[in-house]
């Protein structure tokens, strides 16, 4: 199973990602989470995004492309993949079609996920995220058990440094304007798949696997 979710910061991508993962037991790959593991350990990759994170802005595809493709190549992602946040530009997307066409493994399905603005500030503005195993929490639609503890783990929940208001508007900004034009690139194609990201996560997660046996 090879999937790409699409959608503006928000969305419920990275949620979506992790329930898929488990059901299609393959690995989930965030271009977002693979930037800010590398911003943590300051390597080299880490050192060229961080001001454009901090920014809400795109990280060059110069910088990003070889990282991906390195995943995606990789021994853990041979049975598939549920990537979360890659492409967000066209020239990304011809990026990944090259990728996958070396290794002749195409896409099986692109999710994109459907929601209000007013929605995604509300939803960036309360997600916590756990330090270390990474489990997605909202303070109003899926707060934790004890404040600040994750259940899985009980390790400290965090807020992301680009979850502040004013990162969060130049962040939709920039879906609107380089990401969004995706959405017709996959429609041509012929493998988008658009999903109502407004419900409850578990009938969203319905709707993806109800929609994807319908295609498959
Ligand atoms: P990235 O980490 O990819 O962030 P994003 O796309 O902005 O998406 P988010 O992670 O913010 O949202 P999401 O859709 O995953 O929502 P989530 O499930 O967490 O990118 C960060 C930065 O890295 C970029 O700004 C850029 O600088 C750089 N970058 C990354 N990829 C790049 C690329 N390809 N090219 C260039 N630069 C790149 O949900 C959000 C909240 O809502 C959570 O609290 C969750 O609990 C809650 N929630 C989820 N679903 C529901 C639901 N159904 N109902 C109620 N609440 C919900």
């Amino acid at each position: 199973m090879r999937l790409v979710l699409l959608g503006a910061p928000g969305a419920g991508k990275g949620t979506q990602a992790k329930l898929l993962g488990e059901q299609f037991h393959v690995p989930h790959v965030s271009s977002g989470d693979l930037l800010r593991d590398a911003v943590r350990k300051q390597t080299p990759l880490g050192q060229q995004a961080k001001d454009y994170m901090d920014r809400g802005q795109l990280v060059p595809d110069d910088v990003l492309v070889g990282a991906i493709e390195e995943r995606l190549r990789g021994r853990e992602c041979s049975q598939g993949f549920i990537l979360d946040g890659f492409p967000r530009t066209i020239a990304q997307a011809e990026a990944l079609e090259r990728m996958l066409g070396k290794i002749g493994c195409p896409i099986d399905a692109v999710i994109s996920f459907v929601v209000p603005a007013s929605a995604l500030v509300d939803r960036l503005g309360g997600r916590r995220t756990c330090v270390s195993c990474g489990a997605l929490y909202h303070t109003a639609y899926n707060p934790p058990a004890v404040a600040g503890k994750c259940d899985r783990c009980d390790g400290e929940l965090f807020q992301r440094d680009d979850d502040k208001e004013e990162t969060i508007r130049a962040r939709l900004q920039v879906y609107e304007r380089q990401t969004a034009p995706l959405l017709d690139w996959y429609r041509d194609v012929g493998t988008l798949i658009e999903v109502e990201g407004l419900g409850e996560r578990q009938s969203v997660f319905g709707e993806i696997v109800n929609k994807l046996g319908a295609v498959a």
